[in-house]
C-alpha cells in the first residue's frame, strides 16, 4: 500500500518556496499553474515522477510496472526544498517545478533545465540538461549511433522490413535509457505507451527533451552510482527475464521457410551427419495452412505431431510462428476466427464493426490483448500445437503490421478494450495501444502456455514489445540484412537490449534480407555463438545459410564456434540464471563491469562481455584485414583459445577468419562441459573447470534439469587464492539437491609454471601451454585443495 497523506497545498501565489512545497512520508508535491508535480521515492534509490493537468493526476496504473511495484514507496527526510532518502537529495523549484537530483553528497544527478515541461494539447516534452561528457544507452534495439548523444529518436512500434542502420522508430518501444559519465550513472523511464521521443540534444545541444503525444506524465528516475545498479533497478520495477530452457541457449536453425515435413527432417539429418549441435528448427508461416494461425498445411506437413517426436528423439526441438492476426475466415471451420467472434475477442472500428486489415492470410482480424479474458483465449489456441510438441513458439508482425497501407499499422482510432490488471476497464483508442499491443500479445502467449504446460518454462519470441516485455518472451531485432553494417550494428542492438532489460536478444544471423558473402556469413556464426540467442534466420529466395552453405571449409569453421558454445553451456547457463535474479545482461557493454573501458581509446564498438568474466573483441571494421586495437581493462586476461595469459592492456589484432578474439578475466574460474550435439544429450565425461588466477578470482555452478520450473537446483561457488607457496581452491558448499550429471571434475589451472603437488592426486604440467592439470571426484561439500609448487 502507498502510505500517502494528503498533501496539504498552500496558495499557489505564496511567494517563499518553503510553503509552496507539500511535504509526503514518501516525497513531495508542488503545484505551479495548472500543473502538479508529485515526486515519490519508490525505494531509496528510484523516484517516481508524476505530473498532472488540472490537480487530477492520471490513473495510476501500467503495462510495465505492477501495481505490487508501484505500491511500495520509502519514509523520506523532508528538506526546505525536497527530500532526502538515504542515496538521493531531491529538490524542486515550486515556482516552476524544476526538478533536480544529486546524491548523498550534493553531487548533481540529472536536473531539469529552466522551463522543464511543455504542454502541447495532449502531449508534453520535459527538457533536462545533458553535462558534457554523458553517454547515454538503452532505448532497446534502436539503431544510430551506440552512445545515443546527439541522436533522437521515436517511440512507435514499426515493422521495418529492411532497415538500414538509421532508421527510426522500428520494431519495439522500450522508452528507457541508462546515462553513464555524468555525475553517476542513472536512468530514466518514462511509462508511457503513446507514441514518444527521447531527443538527446539533437534538435536542441545540451537539451534531453522526453516527449509523448499523450498519455500520463509519469516517468522513474532511477540512479546508480554505477550503470549496473541502474539496469537491475529498471528491471527491479519492470520485471527480470525468467530463466529460459537451456535448449533456448542451443543453436537454433530457421528459415522463412522450412517448407515441408522432409524438408525439415532434411535439414535435422544433414546437422547430425555434419555434426553441427542443433537445438532448435523453426516452422516459419509455410507450416501453415494458407497462413492461417493456428492451421496446419496437412500436404506439406501432414504429421506434426510424429515430426515433433521424431526429432526430439534426435534432441531436435520445433518452434513455430504462430502470427497475432487471425485471418477473417468466416463459415470455414476456422476455430480461432469462429470462437474468437463468438467470444467478442477482436478489435474494432470506431463505428463498432470489426476492424479487418491485409496481413500474410490476407484479410485479418486482431485480438484484443489489453483484455484478460482476451488474452485468456488466446493462450488456449495454443493447446493442439502443445500436445503435438511444439517446444515453443514465435509472434511475430505484432507491432501490428498492417499491408497495403502507407502507416504500416490499423488506424489510429481502432477501439481496443482496456480490462486488465488494475486498470478500470474502458475502452481505448489504437493511439494508445499501440507500443504495448505487441507485448500484451506475447504476454497472452507466455500466460497460455503456462497453463498449458505449468511445470514447463515456456518460449517465447517476440518482434514487438514494450518496457518489461522481457518478462514474457525472448527478441531479435526483425528483418535485417546480409551486410557487415548490419553485422555491426546487430551487436549494438543487442548490447542495448541488454541494458533495457531484454537480455534474451538476436539477430537473423547472416541477415535477413540479401544473401551474405562466405565471409559474412561465417563471421557472423562466430560472433553469435557468443550472443544470448544463436538463431540463423533468412527470407525466402535468398541463398542458403545453414553452417555447410558455402562448403566444407566455412562448415569446419562455423561448427568449431557452435561446439565452443556448446561446451561453454555451464557458463552460459549460470550467466543466464544470474540474469534472472539480478537483471546483469548476459551480453554487455564492456564498460558494464569495467567502467574504465568506456574511455579506455581503442574503437571498442564490436567488443562486448558475456557474463563478466569473458570478453568477445571483434573487429570494428569486420570486413577488414587490417589489425585492429583490443584494449583490455586492467586487472589481467588470458587468451580463452591458448588460455595463455596475454600481456599488456593494449593488443594488436592481426584479423583471419578462423579467429575470434576472445579473452578471459584473470580470476576466472570457468565451468565448460564436453560436447554435446544438444543440450538434450547427457554431457559424457567430467565437469571442467579452467582456473585463470587472478584478483577476486571465482567462479559459479549453476546447474537445473534446463526444463522446468521449481525444479531441485544446484549452486555453488568456487575461489581461487595465489599463495606464497603455489595456489588453493576452494570449493564451496553446494546448495540445492540437483544431482548432477557429472561425477569428476577436470581442472586446468592456466598461466601455471614450475612444478605441482596436490596431496592425494595425480598432476601433469604442461610448460609450453603453460598448464597444471589433475582430475578430482566431484566436490559437493565445502572442500580445498592446496597445491604446492
Ligand atoms: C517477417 C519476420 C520474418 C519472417 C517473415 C515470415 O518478415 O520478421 O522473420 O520470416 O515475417 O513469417
Amino acid at each position: 500500500m502507498l502510505r500517502s497523506i494528503a498533501p496539504v497545498l498552500v496558495a499557489l501565489a505564496a511567494p517563499a518556496h518553503a510553503q509552496t512545497l507539500a511535504p509526503r512520508t514518501d516525497g513531495v508535491e508542488a503545484r505551479a499553474g495548472a500543473l502538479t508535480l508529485r515526486v515519490t521515492a519508490q525505494t531509496d534509490a528510484i523516484l517516481r515522477v508524476r505530473i498532472a493537468r488540472d490537480g487530477k493526476f492520471p490513473e495510476d496504473a501500467s503495462w510495465a510496472v505492477p501495481a505490487s511495484v508501484r505500491a511500495k514507496s520509502v519514509r523520506v527526510t523532508p528538506l526546505a526544498d525536497g527530500f532526502a532518502t538515504p542515496a538521493l537529495r531531491v529538490h524542486v523549484d515550486p515556482a516552476t517545478l524544476r526538478l533536480s537530483v544529486d546524491d548523498a553528497v550534493g553531487k548533481r544527478i540529472t536536473a531539469d533545465l529552466p522551463d522543464p515541461i511543455k504542454l502541447d494539447g495532449t502531449g508534453f516534452t520535459l527538457r533536462k540538461a545533458m553535462p558534457v561528457g554523458e553517454q547515454y544507452f538503452g532505448l532497446g534495439d534502436k539503431t544510430g549511433p551506440f552512445d545515443r548523444r546527439g541522436a533522437s529518436y521515436v517511440d512507435w512500434n514499426t515493422d521495418s522490413y529492411g532497415f538500414s542502420p538509421a532508421t527510426d522508430p522500428i520494431y519495439k518501444s522500450i522508452p528507457f535509457f541508462v546515462s553513464v559519465g555524468g555525475g553517476g550513472s542513472y536512468g530514466i523511464f518514462l511509462d508511457n505507451s503513446w507514441r514518444s521521443w527521447f531527443d538527446f540534444g539533437h534538435r536542441e545541444d545540451g537539451t534531453l527533451a522526453i516527449g509523448s503525444t499523450g498519455g500520463p506524465i509519469d516517468y522513474y528516475v532511477i540512479a546508480g552510482p554505477t550503470a549496473p545498479e541502474v539496469v537491475r533497478r529498471y528491471t527491479d520495477l519492470t520485471g527480470k527475464a525468467p530463466l529460459a530452457p537451456r535448449w533456448a541457449l542451443g543453436y537454433q536453425q530457421s528459415r522463412y521457410s522450412y517448407m515441408s515435413d522432409a524438408e525439415v527432417r532434411e535439414i535435422a539429418s544433414k546437422m547430425r551427419q555434419s555434426q553441427v549441435p542443433l537445438d532448435l528448427i523453426w516452422l516459419d508461416i509455410d507450416y501453415q495452412y494458407h497462413n492461417w494461425p493456428f492451421t496446419v498445411n496437412t500436404q506439406a506437413f501432414p504429421d506434426l505431431k510424429k515430426l515433433a517426436g521424431d526429432l526430439k528423439g534426435d534432441g531436435i526441438r520445433l518452434v513455430a510462428i504462430t502470427d497475432l492476426h487471425v485471418a477473417a475466415a468466416p463459415g470455414k471451420n476456422y476455430a480461432p476466427y469462429d470462437s474468437g467472434k463468438a467470444g467478442g475477442h477482436f478489435l474494432h472500428n470506431s463505428d463498432g464493426s470489426t476492424y479487418v486489415g491485409p496481413v500474410w492470410p490476407g484479410p485479418a482480424v486482431f485480438p484484443d490483448f489489453t483484455r484478460k479474458a482476451s488474452r485468456d483465449w488466446w493462450g488456449t489456441l495454443f493447446k493442439a500445437f502443445v500436445d503435438d510438441g511444439i517446444a515453443g513458439f514465435w509472434n511475430d508482425m505484432n507491432e501490428p503490421a498492417i499491408f497495403e497501407t502507407p502507416t504500416k499499422t490499423m488506424p489510429l482510432d481502432t477501439v481496443h478494450r482496456v480490462d486488465s490488471d488494475d486498470f478500470a476497464p474502458r475502452d481505448a483508442s489504437h493511439a494508445e495501444i499501440h507500443n504495448v499491443y505487441g507485448m500484451e500479445n506475447s504476454r497472452a502467449t507466455f500466460e497460455g502456455l503456462k497453463k498449458l504446460r505449468p511445470d514447463d518454462r515456456p518460449f517465447v519470441m517476440t518482434r514487438a514489445s514494450y518496457a518489461g516485455g522481457q518478462r514474457y518472451a525472448v527478441t531479435w531485432t526483425g528483418d535485417n540484412n546480409a551486410s557487415w553494417e548490419h553485422l555491426r550494428l546487430s551487436v549494438q542492438q543487442l548490447i542495448n537490449l541488454g541494458l533495457s532489460g531484454f537480455s534474451y536478444s538476436a539477430a537473423d544471423v547472416g541477415g535477413f534480407t540479401g544473401g551474405p558473402s562466405p565471409e559474412l556469413l561465417t563471421r557472423w556464426y562466430e560472433i553469435a555463438a557468443f550472443t544470448p540467442v544463436f538463431r540463423v534466420h533468412a527470407a525466402k529466395d535468398t541463398p542458403r545459410t545453414e553452417p555447410w552453405a558455402d562448403g566444407p571449409e566455412h562448415l569446419a569453421i562455423r561448427r568449431r564456434f557452435i561446439e565452443a558454445r556448446y561446451r561453454l553451456l555451464p557458463y552460459l547457463y549460470a550467466v543466464a540464471e544470474e540474469n534472472a535474479r539480478t537483471g546483469d545482461p548476459i551480453m554487455r557493454p564492456v564498460w558494464y563491469d569495467y567502467p574504465a573501458a568506456r574511455t579506455a581509446g581503442c574503437d571498442q564498438s564490436m567488443a562486448f562481455t558475456l557474463g563478466r568474466s569473458l570478453l568477445v573483441a571483434a573487429s570494428p571494421k569486420p570486413e577488414s584485414p587490417r589489425p585492429y586495437d583490443v584494449c583490455l581493462p586492467a586487472g589481467g586476461w588470458y587468451d580463452y583459445w591458448s588460455g595463455l595469459p596475454v600481456s599488456g592492456d593494449k593488443l594488436s589484432e592481426t584479423p583471419a577468419l578462423d579467429r575470434l578474439p576472445v579473452y578471459v578475466r584473470a580470476g576466472t574460474i570457468l565451468p565448460r562441459q564436453p560436447l554435446v550435439q544438444s543440450t538434450a544429450q547427457v554431457p559424457q565425461g567430467p565437469l571442467s573447470l579452467d582456473v585463470y588466477p587472478g584478483k577476486d578470482c571465482s567462479g559459479t555452478l549453476y546447474w537445473d534439469n534446463g526444463l522446468t520450473v521449481n525444479g531441485a537446483t544446484l549452486r555453488q561457488t568456487i575461489r581461487c587464492t595465489q599463495t606464497a607457496s603455489g595456489l588453493t581452491i576452494d570449493f564451496g558448499a553446494r546448495e540445492g539437491t540437483y544431482k548432477p550429471w557429472w561425477k569428476a571434475i577436470a581442472v586446468t589451472v592456466h598461466g601455471w609454471q614450475g612444478a605441482a603437488t596436490i596431496k592425494g592426486v595425480a598432476t601433469s604440467t604442461n610448460a609450453t601451454a603453460r598448464t597444471l592439470a589433475f582430475t578430482l571426484p566431484d566436490q559437493p561439500r565445502a572442500a580445498r585443495i592446496a597445491v604446492t609448487r
